[in-house]
């Protein structure tokens, strides 16, 4: 039986143990996925050497980054992104080789496609951790120009009081990378002025749980459309599947 896993830490809530448990059932497919959830990024080599038939990994919150030096390879997009969320275990003649990608820039990009169809409107990116650097390459990959929001002061991007009429009005898409308005905290959204929304705007949530979230639900009510994350959520399960078994 093949072994397929995640590691992370905390991992109470991970989506992919179910995720692939499932699929695994109706697919009919011989495997099982493990958590492993590690207090410490090392033990990622006990992992592997102990779990031979493991043959590819979901990386999560905090390892993303810290898991890149202990790859032997990195695709060129993780590489630009400088985060892994996937890896690609080979086993040849007692050599392993292990490759880090980023599904979630094709599990994004692929959804933004669906969402905002032909329309290239310049966007804003709210939050600046992982998952928006993900984004902002996707982003860049569409030729779709973006500014990122940011509570600290950095170079790099504009804070939440600087997002006036004028750029909320220039920026039709906006992105929410960050955790605000996950379950239980379900009351909060990121700091925007909601009437400057209009309905020509597109409003991505990254978050998936609620399935409607605060942010949504405001743009919803400016007539805007919007998106939340579970169809990106599935896309780079579905994506780190394809590099697990090719
Ligand atoms: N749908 C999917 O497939 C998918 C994939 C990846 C992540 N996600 C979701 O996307 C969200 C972000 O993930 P991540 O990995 O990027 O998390 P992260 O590394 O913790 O970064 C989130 C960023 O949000 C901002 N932020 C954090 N707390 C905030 C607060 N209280 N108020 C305002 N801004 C705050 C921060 O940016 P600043 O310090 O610059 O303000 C922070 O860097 C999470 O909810 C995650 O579940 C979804």
């Amino acid at each position: 039986m093949k072994t397929y896993g995640i590691i992370g830490n905390p991992l109470g809530h991970s989506f992919s143990k179910q995720y692939f448990t499932e699929k695994f059932q109706t697919e009919k497919i011989d495997a099982q996925f493990l958590n492993f959830e590690i207090p410490k990024i090392e033990e990622i080599q006990d992992i592997i050497k102990n779990n031979p038939t493991l043959k590819g990994l979901c990386v999560t919150i905090p390892y993303k980054e810290e898991v890149m030096t202990y790859l032997d390879e990195i695709d060129p997009l993780a590489k630009e992104i400088g985060a892994v969320n996937s890896i690609q275990i080979r086993r040849k003649g007692g050599q392993i080789h292990l490759k880090g990608y980023n599904t979630d820039i094709y599990g994004f990009g692929e959804s933004l496609s669906d969402f905002i169809k032909e329309e290239k409107p310049k966007a804003l990116i709210l939050g600046t951790g992982g998952a928006s650097k993900a984004v902002a390459t996707a982003l860049k990959n569409q030729s779709i120009d973006f500014i990122s929001v940011s509570r600290k002061q950095i170079e790099s991007s504009i804070s939440y009081q600087d997002l006036s009429k004028d750029i909320i009005s220039k920026h039709k898409l906006i992105i929410n990378c960050t955790p605000l308005g996950t379950f239980p905290k379900t009351d909060t959204c990121p700091d925007l002025n909601y009437n400057l929304i209009s309905q020509d705007h597109f409003l991505y949530d990254l978050v998936y749980n609620p399935s409607t979230t605060l942010f949504m639900s405001k743009g919803i009510e400016q007539g805007s459309k919007t998106h939340n994350g579970l169809k990106m959520l599935h896309l780079q399960a579905e994506k780190s599947w394809e590099i697990w078994n090719e």
